[in-house]
C-alpha cells in the first residue's frame, strides 16, 4: 500500500527537489514550511526526506522518539572520514557513553576557568588590529576561536608562533571542513583509496592530525600514576581521567576521535556567532551604543571577567538575537528513521532522512515577530519563558544537544565585551553580505571591516602607564 505523505514541493523525475534545495537551501526550507505547513515531503535524489517544524514534532524527533533515528549516514561518512566514530558521528550506546565520559570536561566549573584565557588571546588578536584598518572579520574571528580551542583543548601555546602544534592541526582542520563541504556540495564522499586530490589531501591532514595527537596523548600517559594522568586543566586532561561505569578510560583512539570532534564542532561554530555579530552591530548603530553603553558603566575600562558576565544583559541578548537570525548549526544532521515512525499523523517510512533546521523554526513569525529584523531586545527573560521549548533552539536538542553550548556563550560574550570596549567596526565593502551554507551558516567571501578605535578605550594598566 502506497504511504501517505505530507504536501511539499513537486520535484524533477530524478533528482527531485535537489536543484531547487542546493541553490539557497534556508530558503527553499522556510519557504516550502510557510507554504505547505509543520511537517514537509521533499525528495533529494533517492533520499526521501521530512523536514520538520515544530516546536512538537522536533520533540518527538530529537526527545521521544529519538531511538528510532541515527544520525544520517551521508554525515556519518563525510564526517567520519576525519572524526572517527566521535560524539558527532554515533549513535546508540556508544554515543551514550562517550557522552557521558565528555560530560564532566564541560561542567560549569570547569570552563569557567577559561574564561581568562579567551579574554587574553581576544587582546592578543585586536593588538594586532590598527586603527582604521580593514581586516576580514571571518577570517579573524576564525583565528581567534581556533587559538582558544587549541588552548583549552589541549594547551597548545600557539600565540608565541611557536606553536607548531597548534599550526598543523590548525591547517589540518581547514583542510578536512574545505573538503567536507565540497563532499557535502557533491552529495556523497569516494573512498579514501580513490587518489583524487581531495583524497589525498584529507589523508594527509588526517595523517598530521593523528601524528601530532598521538604524540600530545602520549605524553600525558607518561604523567600517569594509578592509571590518572596529571590534571593541566584542559579539556584533554578531563577526558583522559574520566571513567565510564566499568571503571574503564578512553583509549588512545577514542580520545584522539573526541579530540578531533571537540575542535572541529568548537570554533567554526563560535567564529560564524561572532562575525554575524560585528556584522549586525554595524548595521544598527542604535544596538551598538546601547552595547557600549552597557560596557562603559559596568567594566569602565576594565578587562571583561567571568564576574562580570551576568552585568551585560545587553550583550548577551545581541548574541542571541545574531544567532537567532544567522544560527551557525542552520541545518542539524539529518536524522535516519531505523524503522516506521509516526510523526504528526503521518508514517515515516525506515530509512528516510528527517531534517530539522534551526534557521527555519528562528524565521517563523509565529514564534519571532518580524523575524527578519534585528531586534536583540525581543530577548527578555519573560519572552524565553513564554517560547515553545525547540522553536529557538541555536544548539539543538535533547540528548544530542550541543556539549559545547555553555562553553560558546560564555567566549561569544567575552570576545563580543573584549573587543567592543576598544573597538568599533564598520562595514568596509559595497558588494551585499551574503550567506553561504556549508557545514556552518558563513558568509559567502568573508566580510571586510574597519576597525575603529573607540575614545573610550580601555585605560592603560598601572604598570604600562608608569613605565
Ligand atoms: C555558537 C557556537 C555553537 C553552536 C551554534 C553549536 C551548535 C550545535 C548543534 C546545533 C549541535 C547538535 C547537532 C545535531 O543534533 O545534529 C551541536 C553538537 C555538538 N557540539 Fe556544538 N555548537 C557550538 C559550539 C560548540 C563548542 C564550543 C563545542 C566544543 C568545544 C561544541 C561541541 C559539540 C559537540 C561535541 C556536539 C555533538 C554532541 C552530541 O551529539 O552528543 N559545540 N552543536
Amino acid at each position: 500500500m502506497a504511504v501517505k505523505r505530507p504536501s511539499g514541493p513537486k520535484g524533477a523525475l530524478i533528482m527531485g527537489n535537489a536543484s531547487q534545495f542546493s541553490e539557497d537551501e534556508p530558503t527553499f526550507l522556510l519557504e516550502n514550511v510557510k507554504k505547505y505547513g509543520d511537517l514537509v515531503y521533499f525528495r533529494l535524489a533517492h533520499l526521501q526526506t521530512y523536514l520538520v517544524a515544530h516546536p512538537d514534532l522536533i520533540r518527538e524527533v530529537l526527545v521521544t522518539q529519538s531511538d528510532k533515528f541515527e544520525k544520517a549516514p551521508l554525515d556519518k561518512q563525510i564526517l567520519g572520514k576525519f572524526l572517527g566514530n566521535g560524539l558527532l558521528t554515533s549513535d546508540g550506546a556508544f554515543h551514550r557513553r562517550q557522552r557521558r565520559l565528555a560530560q564532566p570536561a564541560f561542567h560549569s566549573k570547569r570552563i569557567h576557568n577559561y574564561a581568562e584565557v579567551m579574554v587574553d588571546y581576544a587582546n592578543q588578536i585586536i593588538g594586532g588590529w590598527q586603527d582604521e584598518a580593514v581586516v576580514d572579520i571571518t577570517e579573524e574571528m576564525m583565528h581567534l576561536t581556533m587559538l582558544i580551542v587549541s588552548k583549552t583543548l589541549f594547551d597548545a601555546d600557539a600565540i608565541t608562533g611557536t606553536g607548531d602544534t597548534a599550526e598543523i592541526i590548525g591547517n589540518a582542520m581547514n583542510d578536512f571542513q574545505a573538503i567536507s563541504n565540497r563532499d557535502y556540495q557533491r552529495g556523497f564522499s569516494l573512498p579514501n583509496w580513490v587518489p583524487t586530490a581531495d583524497n589525498r589531501l584529507r589523508n594527509r591532514a588526517v595523517t598530521q592530525f593523528n601524528a601530532v595527537m598521538n604524540q600530545i596523548i602520549a605524553e600525558r600517559r607518561k604523567t600517569a600514576v594509578n592509571n590518572q594522568v596529571a590534571d593541566k586543566g584542559d579539556l584533554l586532561s578531563m577526558l583522559m581521567l574520566s571513567v565510564d561505569e566499568d571503571g574503564e578510560f578512553m583509549d588512545d583512539k577514542q580520545l584522539r576521535n573526541e579530540v578531533a570532534t571537540l575542535f572541529a564542532a568548537g570554533h567554526e561554530t563560535t567564529s560564524n556567532a561572532l562575525s554575524w555579530t560585528w556584522f549586525l552591530l554595524a548595521q544598527h548603530p542604535e544596538a551598538e551604543a546601547k552595547l557600549h553603553e552597557e560596557l562603559d558603566t559596568v567594566l569602565a575600562g576594565r578587562q571583561p571577567t567571568l564576574a562580570d558576565l551576568p552585568n551585560l544583559p545587553y550583550s548577551l541578548q545581541i548574541i542571541k538575537e545574531a544567532i537567532r537570525m544567522y544560527p551557525p548549526a542552520w541545518i542539524l544532521n539529518g536524522r535516519r528513521a531505523l524503522e516506521d515512525v509516526q510523526l504528526g499523523g503521518y508514517t515515516v517510512p525506515k530509512g528516510s532522512t528527517v531534517f530539522v533546521s534551526p534557521y527555519v523554526m528562528h524565521h517563523l513569525p509565529q514564534y519571532f515577530d518580524e523575524p527578519e529584523a534585528f531586534k536583540p531586545e525581543r530577548f527578555t527573560a519573560e519572552f524565553e519563558k513564554s517560547l515553545p521549548k525547540f522553536a529557538y533552539m541555536p544548539f539543538g536538542g535533547g540528548a544530542r544537544v550541543c556539549i559545547g553550548n555553555a562553553f560558546a556563550m560564555m567566549e561569544a560574550q567575552l570576545i563580543l565585551a573584549t573587543i567592543a570596549q576598544k573597538y568599533r567596526l564598520t562595514l568596509a565593502q559595497t558588494e551585499p553580505v551574503r550567506y553561504k551554507t556549508q557545514i556552518t551558516l558563513t558568509a559567502e567571501n568573508g566580510i571586510q571591516m574597519r576597525v575603529l578605535e573607540r575614545e573610550t578605550a580601555v585605560s592603560p594598566t598601572p604598570e604600562l602607564a608608569f613605565a
